[in-house]
């Protein structure tokens, strides 16, 4: 089976959502939560975690953004469990996102989209490493 790392946003945390999130993860078969923190996440950690995006025009708003408030970091085990928890987030723009993924229903800020969840399994190790260094 596969991992993957999730994290809910700043803006999920703040608007009391992170139980709804955790219960549509928690609830698709066979999968389980393997490792879970509440965290304010620092500049170091993002900037890793966002290396691909430097340089963008919305990368320093989405570091702001992201170290504004404690964040909720987790790691997710199961079969496809990758593609799984992106097609629950549905795609980047929350407006563009189907109503019952999880931006459709909650998000309209591109920025603000509640959700992070890794794209491939080379980027689900890395990011793994950066958020949970001591996850076997
Ligand atoms: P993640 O799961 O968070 O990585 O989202 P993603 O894979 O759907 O998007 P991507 O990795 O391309 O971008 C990372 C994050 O940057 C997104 O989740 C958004 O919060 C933000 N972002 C991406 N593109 C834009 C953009 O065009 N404008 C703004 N304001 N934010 C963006
Ligand atoms: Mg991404």
């Amino acid at each position: 089976s596969q991992r993957t790392l999730v994290l809910l946003k700043p803006d999920a945390v703040r608007r009391g959502l992170v139980g709804e999130i955790l219960g549509r993860i928690e609830k698709k078969a066979g999968w389980t939560i393997s490792a879970l923190e509440l965290r304010q996440l620092d500049r170091e950690v993002l900037e890793q975690h966002y290396a691909e995006h430097v340089g963008k025009p919305f990368y320093e708003p989405l570091v702001e953004f992201m170290a504004s408030a404690p964040a909720v970091a987790l790691v997710v085990e199961g079969e496809r469990v990758i593609e799984g928890v992106r097609a629950l987030a549905g795609p980047t723009d929350p407006i563009a996102a189907a109503p019952g993924s999880i931006r459709g229903d909650f998000g309209t800020i591109v920025r603000e989209n509640l959700i992070h969840a890794s794209d491939s399994e080379e980027s689900a190790e890395r990011e793994i490493k950066i958020f949970f260094p001591g996850l076997a």
